[in-house]
């Protein structure tokens, strides 16, 4: 009900404000005939898989294990699902026939070869900082792929949501097309970090929460938010963690996967790091740790040492030193065990090889999303650390059982129980497949 008035809104505005703009209209860039890859030097080309690394393209226009780029990954969004399409160099189905300018129009603009307007799942919000130079290296990548047969898919998105030139009232209210400026106050890190997340590498596009029209809420980035069935955690002073998000710290998590102090990138910020900035430099995985933690005011934070986390362990410590006498707690036999065999640390400090719990954001943060999905399905081989795995418990725990362990972690890090969550154990249970 709520989300049919949601989308009769919606409608209404979008149609409000196509009548503001007038129509506004692009024109079609003639096709061209397919380019031969060897028109394309190799460093262009190696240059360009580095960038559609930073930019995600995969994880976006790959179904897992399907052929590379061909589209068809399905992206819920409130208002329907919306597919990706074709970017190999099939002149039919794909992008064979663009030109470069019409490409870069596409990454700029969110507009068709066609001239039709692109829904923003499509993060080109965030590719329209992308300079020239990365664009052309990333069209020379793209057009040196192998060409894949395979036609667009339609959304599911209700009239008249699916209707393109709709898209035309939405940019208008919230495509802000800014290029990339440079902020003289911060350092030449600082600045190429900010191109690279707020451009290319889109961070926001996960972290930042998004309106009732879907458009990031400017006034509120990086404060959290829910994505496909995960949460992404407040990357500002907001963040949950005991220990500060310092530059040292989210560098070793881009670069590696998993921080003793903080826990593994699991789910789609595992692919984030580990298909994604893979092949980035530590210069510009550097650059965005500079970012990040000059956004989370880390460097005002208590220092990540010895000390600091010994203090945040000890309150656990204090709490896990009852659990003896909690026999008739559910919540906490079930952790003696299922899970302290791993997740114990009785000597009171962080082991590198297993998250330790009361410093993981999976615990703190508002949406117990995280939690119940690690402890369902774990967390797989080539997630988080690298060859190292945590075995799921989807088949031995029921919700009840999941409910009460959740719920008794949470208690062990906050005084903010979580509601509803033998609700969204439920959800999630139905809607993740392992
Ligand atoms: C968050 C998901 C997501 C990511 C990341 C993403 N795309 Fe897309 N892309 C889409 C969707 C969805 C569409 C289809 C939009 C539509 O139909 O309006 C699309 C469409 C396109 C199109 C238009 C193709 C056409 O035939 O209309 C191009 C070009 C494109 N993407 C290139 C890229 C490149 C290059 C990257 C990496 C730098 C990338 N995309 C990353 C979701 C994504
Ligand atoms: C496709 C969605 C997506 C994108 C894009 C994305 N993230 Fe994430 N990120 C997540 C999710 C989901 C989590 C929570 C799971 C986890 O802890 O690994 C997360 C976790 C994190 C964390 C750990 C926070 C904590 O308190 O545990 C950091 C730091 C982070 N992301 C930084 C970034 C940066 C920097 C970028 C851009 C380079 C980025 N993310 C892009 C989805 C995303
Ligand atoms: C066999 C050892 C083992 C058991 C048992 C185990 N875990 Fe884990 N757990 C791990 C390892 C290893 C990782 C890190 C995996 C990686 O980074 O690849 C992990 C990661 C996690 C994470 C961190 C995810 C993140 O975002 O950082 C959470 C939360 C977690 N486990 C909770 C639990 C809970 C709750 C239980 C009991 C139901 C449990 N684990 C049982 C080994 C285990």
């Amino acid at each position: 009900m709520l989300k049919r008035l949601l989308i009769a809104i919606v409608g209404i505005v979008l149609i409000g404000a196509i009548a503001v703009v007038g129509l506004s209209w692009h024109s079609a860039i003639a096709p061209i005939a397919p380019l031969a890859a060897a028109s394309f030097s190799p460093q262009l080309v190696e240059q360009g898989a580095m960038l559609a690394g930073q930019g995600n393209c995969a994880a976006c226009h790959t179904i897992k294990g399907g052929a590379q780029l061909a589209g068809g990954v399905p992206l819920a969004t409130p208002f329907g699902t919306i597919y990706s399409t074709n970017i190999t160099p099939d002149p039919a189905t794909g992008i064979g026939s663009w030109s470069q300018a019409a490409f870069k129009r596409a990454m700029h603009e969110g507009v068709r070869q066609d001239g039709a307007h692109l829904f923003p799942a499509f993060p080109y919000t965030h590719f329209a900082m992308v300079n020239d130079a990365d664009l052309t290296a990333l069209y020379a990548w793209l057009m040196t792929r192998p060409a894949v047969v395979a036609p667009a898919k339609a959304s599911t998105l209700p009239f008249p949501l699916d209707q393109r030139p709709l898209q035309a009232g939405w940019k208008l209210l919230y495509f802000d097309k800014a290029a990339d400026s440079t902020n003289a106050a911060k350092s030449v890190d600082w600045n190429r970090g900010r191109y690279l997340a707020e451009g290319l590498a889109h961070c926001a596009a996960c972290h930042t929460p998004r309106n009732a029209l879907g458009a990031e809420r400017k006034d509120d980035p990086y404060r959290g938010a829910s994505i496909d069935g995960w949460f992404a955690p407040a990357l500002t002073a907001a963040n949950t963690t005991p220990l500060p998000w310092t530059e040292t710290e989210l560098f070793t998590f881009l670069r590696r996967g998993a921080t003793t102090l903080h826990g593994s990138a699991v789910g789609p910020m595992s692919e984030v790091v580990h298909d994604g900035l893979a092949l980035s430099s530590d210069a510009d995985v550097h650059a965005l740790a500079v970012y990040f933690a000059d956004m989370n005011g880390s460097a005002t934070r208590p220092e990540t040492n010895a000390a600091a986390s010994a203090t945040a362990l000890a309150g656990v410590m204090a709490k896990s030193a009852t659990v003896a006498g909690q026999f008739n707690n559910h919540g906490a036999t079930l952790y003696l065990s299922a899970c302290a065999s791993c997740h114990s640390n009785s000597d009171g400090k962080p082991n590198a090889l297993r998250p330790e719990l009361a410093l993981n954001s999976a615990l703190t943060e508002p949406d117990p999303a995280n939690l119940i999905r690690v402890i369902l399905h774990g967390v797989g081989r080539a997630e988080g650390m690298p060859d190292l795995m945590m075995p799921g418990f989807a088949q031995s725990l029921t919700d009840a059982d999941v409910v009460e362990l959740a719920g008794w972690l949470r208690g062990r890090t906050t005084s903010a129980p979580w509601q509803n969550l033998a609700a969204s154990v439920a959800a999630i249970r139905k809607n993740s497949a392992p």
